[in-house]
Order: structure tokens, then C-alpha cells, then sequence
């Protein structure tokens, strides 16, 4: 009995944890540059991906902060970009641990599609 007790506890502890997280993590969303819904849109709608037109304002958001050239690469900058491919997918994508705490599942999502149909920068 006493065991079921303990377990109870645990449980209850990490689903408050866990929903602490979860309720921190849409206050984070708020501030980025498309809402999940419109990244799943685009990405189901548009023909390209395209540096310009979607992952230039997402890294706006959320790298230029750190990313504007002055020692670390220039995420607006599409040559400077284009030099940091392999680690952007590593980093961004597999490690998931840039940002710090990475980045939700749909703005990973956005970028692996641009990265697979050929990290172009326009769609001229
Ligand atoms: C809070 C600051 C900060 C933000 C925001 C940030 N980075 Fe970084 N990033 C760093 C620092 C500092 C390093 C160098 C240390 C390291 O490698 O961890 C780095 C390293 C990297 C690297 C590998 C280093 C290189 O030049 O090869 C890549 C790729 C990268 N960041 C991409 C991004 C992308 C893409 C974003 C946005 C989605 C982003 N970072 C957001 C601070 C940041």
C-alpha cells in the first residue's frame, strides 16, 4: 500500500512539473513570428520554402537577438546562411539545442522542409 502511496506522489509531482512546462512554453510561443497553425499551412500550401519569404522572419525572431554578425554568423544574411548549413541541421534539427531549450516541433518542421527542397534563398 505504502508503495502505491509513494508512486501517487511521484506522478502528481511530475504532472505538475510537466504541466508548469507546458503552460511556460505557450507563453514562449506567443512571441514567434507565425502561429503553429500558419507554419502547418504554409508548409502544406506553398509550393517552395523559401529563405525570403519564411525563414528570414523566423530567424528574425528567434536567433538574430544573438546571430547579427558581430562573432556569430549572420542569421538574415542568406550567404552567411548558406555557409552554416550542416550546422544549422545538426544544431537546429538533430541536437536540437540551438536556441537553447530548442524550438517547437512546427518552426523545426519549417526549416527541414526549406533544408530539403534545397535551402533556397527565393523563389525566382
Ligand atoms: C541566446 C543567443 C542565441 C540564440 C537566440 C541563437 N543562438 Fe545559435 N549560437 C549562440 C552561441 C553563443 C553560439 C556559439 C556557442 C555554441 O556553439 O553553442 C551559437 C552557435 C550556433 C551554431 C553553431 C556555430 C557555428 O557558427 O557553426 C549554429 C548553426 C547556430 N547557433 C544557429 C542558430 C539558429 C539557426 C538560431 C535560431 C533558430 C540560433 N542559433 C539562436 C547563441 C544563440
Amino acid at each position: 500500500m505504502k508503495f502505491f502511496l509513494k508512486i501517487s506522489l511521484v506522478l502528481i509531482f511530475f504532472g505538475t512539473v510537466l504541466t508548469a512546462c507546458d503552460s511556460k512554453h505557450e507563453n514562449i510561443n506567443d512571441n514567434q513570428a507565425s502561429s503553429e497553425e500558419e507554419i502547418i499551412d504554409k508548409i502544406e500550401n506553398k509550393e517552395k520554402i523559401t529563405f525570403n519569404d519564411d525563414i528570414k522572419p523566423l530567424f528574425q525572431v528567434k536567433c538574430a537577438i544573438c546571430h547579427n554578425g558581430s562573432g556569430l554568423f549572420d542569421t538574415q544574411d542568406f550567404q552567411a546562411v548558406s555557409k552554416k548549413i550542416a550546422e544549422i541541421k545538426t544544431r537546429v534539427l538533430v541536437l536540437q539545442n540551438m536556441p537553447a531549450g530548442g524550438l517547437p516541433e512546427a518552426e523545426r518542421e519549417l526549416i527541414s522542409v526549406w533544408l530539403e527542397e534545397g535551402a533556397l534563398e527565393n523563389n525566382l
